[in-house]
């Protein structure tokens, strides 16, 4: 099988620092969520395209410069075409069914499983679900027998919410799906095409573990929360001369000699912690700068940030370069 991710969004909910960087590149637990997203592929899969739009340049060189296990292509709009024309635009080639993968969810989930369930169940469409106590700002699925979707919501009022089970993100479909999809336009494949598709037989596939979106900051760290608890996190740990029991990711050049760790931290490339400093529950991106005895905490640090000595930054998102 081959895979399709969706990677064009603008991650607005990400501002400030997805003004510089798309938030597929952002690490987190020490890897790119774009990365986090490809570890859930089955290593069998023949080729991965990436349907990209907004700062693709950025995509596309980080993916050339770090190698995944698979042979990936980029696939550029032009134009914004959402996600079903993102679909429409880079799914020509995809193989009978594929998997359709958001970029910004972390989960654990078996997809080979689910492509198996997909088959056997002869369905058009396989739709990870997952249970969450606010469905309103995702889709959301209402259940029939075996799970078969018989209706779905985007983003609905609290009492039009069929279910609290919700679009995951991640998904197996056949190629025919691509045929309903107009050409050349902006198309959202939740709102505009879905619900035509589900008389053909789409179901549910539940998802059982964690699973969360990372486009917003509160969700971000959670997300890394997640994936450091489950043994997700990549890179170094707690950097040589710090103290701290982590879980900390320091990425290649990071240092942080004399610098204290609270948990749940990753430090980008080249980021420095100077001697004194804390930082707890925060993601500290590209050669960011915490100087002595400043404390970050609950934070996105977007790429060249400078936090002043002394200074403490709590719950914030600070942009490329900015100065706290
Ligand atoms: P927000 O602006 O913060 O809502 O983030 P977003 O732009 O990523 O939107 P959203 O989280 O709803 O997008 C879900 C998935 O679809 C993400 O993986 C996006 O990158 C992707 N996506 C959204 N819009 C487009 C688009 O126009 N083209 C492509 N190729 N992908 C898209």
């Amino acid at each position: 099988m081959k895979a399709l991710v969706l990677i064009g969004g603008f991650g607005t909910r990400l501002r400030p620092v997805t003004y510089a960087v798309p938030k597929q590149l952002i690490p987190l637990a020490g890897q790119p969520m774009l990365y986090h997203v490809l570890d859930l592929l089955p290593s069998d899969v023949e080729e991965v395209v990436l349907a990209t739009g907004y700062k693709a340049e950025l995509i596309d060189a980080y993916v050339r410069a770090h190698p995944t296990r698979f042979p990936v292509r980029t696939v550029a709009e032009t134009e914004p075409l959402g996600t079903g024309g993102g679909m429409k635009n880079a799914g020509g080639a995809m193989s009978d069914p594929f998997y359709l993968l958001n970029s910004d969810v972390i989960a654990q989930v078996d997809l080979a499983a689910m492509a198996r369930a997909h088959a056997a169940k002869r369905a058009l469409g396989t739709m990870a679900l997952f249970e969450v106590d606010d469905p309103r700002p995702y889709g959301v699925a209402a259940l029939g027998p075996e799970d078969r979707i018989t209706a779905f919501v985007e983003k609905p009022e609290p009492k039009d919410a069929p279910s609290r089970w919700i679009n995951a993100g991640l998904s197996v479909w056949d190629r025919s799906v691509l045929d309903a999809i107009p050409p050349g336009r902006a198309v959202s494949f939740e709102r505009e095409t879905m619900g035509g598709l589900l008389a053909r037989g789409v179901f549910g596939y539940r998802l059982p573990s964690f699973w969360d979106d990372a486009g917003t900051p509160e969700r971000l760290l959670h997300a890394q929360q997640l994936l450091f608890d489950a043994g997700r996190g990549g890179a170094g740990g707690v950097p040589p001369g710090a103290l701290g029991s982590g879980p900390v990711a320091a990425m290649p050049g990071a240092s942080a000699r004399g610098a204290s760790f609270g948990r749940y931290v990753t430090l980008g490339p080249n980021v420095i912690v100077e001697p004194g400093a804390h930082v707890d529950n925060s993601i500290l991106m590209d050669g960011a700068v915490v100087e002595r005895e400043a404390t970050v905490v609950g934070s996105l640090l977007g790429p060249k940030v400078r936090v002043g000595a002394g200074h403490r930054v709590q719950g914030q998102v600070l942009g490329e370069g900015a100065v706290a």
